[in-house]
């Protein structure tokens, strides 16, 4: 199932690739008024093909539409363009995300980024991978950390605000545009918060898993455990853990 999901990765990735970059790229607006373009739709028909050959009875849920086989335990949670922002302007900050959940716990996650070629892989109890190599979230506090945010719709829990207060715990902020990067980023050690609101499953299933695997914490904002349903997450190195919990808290 590994294999598969990397190369279903790998082909949306080709597809993004030919797209990024081109200046006349439609951007068509969908109801919850985030972009969409011929990329991401395209990217989600070459995963779902992927995997369907191979697993034809699987269930798979997408970004873009796909809902398929919706009874059967295994389901796909598939994002061809995390960052599709950033995408249709050019910033390289966006990535394929792909997970999959047995019986509703997330067991396989795989994020890559085909213009920086950086791929992120994690499969439950064996650990995170980047590029091939184990990887390890950072031992920072926040005192010389990075926190970075990723606002969906519905972002209820006072967005602004927090941006000002995070500064009283962490050294530097930045908001990416792609939650399933920023993900990666906490479990490769280079962030060691990100703070999620109004997200849906395809955006961190993936890099919920590898940032566990690569030894950080990942919940909702009360702490509690995140789940495939969870909309508002907090991600760490879990020595900042306790802060960010606090912040979001406020
Ligand atoms: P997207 O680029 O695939 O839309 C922005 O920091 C993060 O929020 C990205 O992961 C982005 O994913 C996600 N996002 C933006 N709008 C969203 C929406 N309406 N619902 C869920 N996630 C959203
Ligand atoms: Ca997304």
């Amino acid at each position: 199932m590994r294999d598969v999901a990397i190369a279903a990765a790998k082909r949306a990735g080709e597809v993004a690739k030919t797209y990024f970059e081109q200046t006349t790229l439609e951007r068509m607006t969908k109801d919850d008024k985030s972009f969409v373009t011929i990329a991401d739709k395209e990217a989600e028909t070459a995963i779902v093909a992927c995997i369907r050959d191979a697993y034809p009875d699987h269930g798979i849920v997408g970004e873009e539409g796909t809902a398929l086989n919706p009874d059967s335990p295994y389901q796909w949670i598939i994002d061809p363009i995390d960052g599709t922002t950033n995408f249709v302007n050019g910033i390289p900050i966006f990535g394929t995300s792909i997970a999959l959940a047995e019986r509703r716990e997330v067991i396989l996650g795989v994020v890559y980024n085909p213009v920086t070629d950086s791929l992120f892989v994690a499969e439950k109890g064996k650990g995170a991978t980047y590029n091939g190599k184990p990887i390890h979230v950072s031992d920072q506090t926040g005192e010389k950390g990075l926190v970075t945010f990723g606002f969906g719709a519905g972002h209820d829990v006072r967005r602004d605000e927090l941006f000002v207060s995070a500064r009283s715990s962490f050294k530097s902020r930045r908001t990416l545009g792609s939650s399933a990067i920023e993900l990666c980023y906490v479990a490769r050690g280079g962030i060691e918060a990100t703070i999620m609101q109004g997200l849906s499953s395809w955006d961190y299933a993936a890099g919920a898993l590898i940032v566990t695997e690569a030894g950080g914490m990942v919940t909702e904002h009360s702490g509690a455990p995140w789940r495939i349903d969870s909309r508002h997450l907090i991600a760490s190195n879990g020595i900042t853990h306790e802060s960010l919990k606090e912040l979001v808290q406020g």
